[in-house]
């Protein structure tokens, strides 16, 4: 496996198409990202297969997409207003902020009085070799004062209406989880839903954080998936509280879920919060921590959230938010088990593991060996020559044709050695050639035997293919079965 760094992944997401700087034509705008025509592909891929895993194919959730403006007391009731702060302090000369707990992990600038103030940067947590100073001042300037440290508010402040006035004050969701949680009672009672059951939804939150960075791994829009399981704290499961036997089987689904769309195992690991990193309305949270180049960092997390929410937005709404139990003939505020990942994250962590590098016939090849549901596009038809007219009107027509059921683009660009360098370093899982065999020469009366090159992107394997067979060879492929087994009925090709 290649140990790919973020600046490499990063200068392919731009050259490529897959992730562009917000407003760069402007300078660009911190820490906010647009995707490109590859990337939305990406994008839209990982949601659409994480929407089908965990909310089409299961019996017990539905699905939920909920406004991104709510009502202000959503998020007194949630804790947000209050609670949802970093410690953030400011200096006093260059005005930079930076998060209080952060400000010692950061290499710092120093002018050094014992070097007739050199100007030095500063590895984080040392001191000066020539004067012994530790970091007092700014880390950016090495000139200012910082000042104590403040409570900011993450979310972002708008107001609904014409008049800019407190009354009017709102906010964008931070977490799409509150829009589940105060529609717990309408989907109950729309679906006539029993416990445990649990409500998805997929949608944009939005946080003004102190210290976005990572290239998409910390932004201040984002996009997340998130899941509130509602359980019956009353009922055990195998002798243990259900709340808790469900909490480990989220656990084991999401991780598994990550390594079955192409994650290595080794790469994924889990992380149990302890007391200090608890949040107050958590029994327990387990983050699934991916290998990142910064670092083994949160992917997603898990938690068991218990009735909290449920009860908050019962006492600020005045609503009853509870499930008739008809076998104990009581009501249950459910606990809530909360799965919830960034989009964002998972489409950096299925690039960064799908990324290699390699050497075939001593030239680099750059491939990301993406999972084909993962893959932006499935089929490349690429012809031999684009002289022929044969071949280039065979080519436009299959890519009509393939295109009707899978993301399929034709490319004339460049000679095929390169063309399939190009499907390589996107992940374009297959690639059809059509060659003078394929269509003959008309002029010389010699006929095409209507067959295709198919062409594998990780063994770089070739097949022979009659053009009316290849829908039901890419159903076979992209429907799940190995290469191998398709290949072994077809004749190989020459590469
Ligand atoms: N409702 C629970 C919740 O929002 P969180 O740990 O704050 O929990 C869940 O966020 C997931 O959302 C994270 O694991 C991460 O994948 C994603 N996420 C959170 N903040 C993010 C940010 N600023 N940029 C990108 N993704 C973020």
């Amino acid at each position: 496996m290649t140990a790919i760094s973020m600046d490499v992944l990063v200068s392919l997401c731009k050259r490529r198409g897959f992730v562009f700087q917000s407003s760069e034509i402007y300078g660009g705008t911190g820490s906010v990202w647009d995707y490109g025509p590859l990337g939305v592909e990406l994008r839209n891929n990982i949601k659409r297969v994480w929407w089908r895993d965990f909310v089409q194919q299961r019996a017990d959730m539905v699905g939920l997409d909920a406004s991104i403006l709510m009502h202000p007391t959503v998020w007194k009731a949630s804790g947000h207003v209050d609670h949802f702060t970093d410690p953030m302090v400011d200096c006093r000369e260059c005005k930079r902020r930076f998060r209080a707990d952060q400000v010692d992990e950061m290499a710092w600038v120093h002018y050094c009085e014992a070097t007739k103030g050199n100007k030095f940067t500063i590895t984080a947590g040392e001191a000066c070799k020539h004067c012994g100073a530790r970091r007092t001042l700014c880390p950016e300037c090495g000139k200012g004062e910082l000042s104590a440290p403040r409570q900011f508010n993450l979310m972002f402040r708008t107001f609904m209406g014409p008049v800019e006035e407190d009354a009017s004050l709102t906010y964008l969701r931070p977490e799409t989880a509150q829009g589940i949680l105060v529609n717990f009672d309408n989907v109950l009672q729309s679906t006539r839903r029993k416990l445990p059951f649990g409500i998805a939804q997929i949608g944009k939150a939005f946080r003004n954080e102190i210290t976005p960075g990572n290239f998409i791994f910390r932004s201040r829009e984002f996009e997340q998936m998130e899941i509130e399981f509602f359980v019956n704290p009353q009922e055990t499961i195998d002798g243990r509280p259900a709340d808790e036997h469900w909490h480990d089987r989220w656990i084991a689904d999401c991780q598994a879920w990550f390594v079955r769309y192409g994650l290595q195992s080794d790469h994924v690991r889990l992380h149990e919060h302890d007391r200090a990193e608890l949040a107050h309305y958590a029994k327990r949270t387990v983050d699934l921590l991916y290998h990142f180049p910064m670092g083994w960092s949160e992917l997603m997390g898990i938690a068991n959230r218990t009735d909290f929410d449920l009860k908050q937005h019962a006492k600020f709404s005045g609503k009853s938010l509870t499930w008739f139990d008809e076998e104990r003939k009581e009501h249950v505020v459910p606990f809530v088990i909360e799965p919830s990942a960034g989009v964002d994250r998972a489409l950096l962590a299925f690039l960064l593991d799908a990324y290699r590098e390699e050497e075939v016939r001593g030239d680099k090849r750059v491939v990301l060996r993406l999972h084909p549901e993962l893959a932006p596009v499935k089929i490349a038809v690429l012809p031999l020559l684009k002289k022929r007219p044969e071949i280039v009107a065979t080519g436009h027509a299959l890519r009509e044709r393939l295109a009707r059921r899978w993301v399929t683009v034709y490319d004339d660009t460049a000679a095929i050695g390169r063309l399939y360098r190009r499907q390589d370093e996107v992940g374009t899982p297959y690639c059809v050639t059509v060659d003078v065999k394929t269509v003959g020469d008309s002029a010389k009366g010699e006929a095409g035997d209507q067959r295709v090159t198919v062409r594998e992107r990780d063994s770089m394997e070739q097949i022979r293919v009659p053009i009316g067979e290849l829908d039901s060879v890419f159903d076979r492929l992209l429907g799940g079965t190995a290469w191998a087994e398709v290949a072994a009925g077809h004749p190989r090709a020459e590469s």
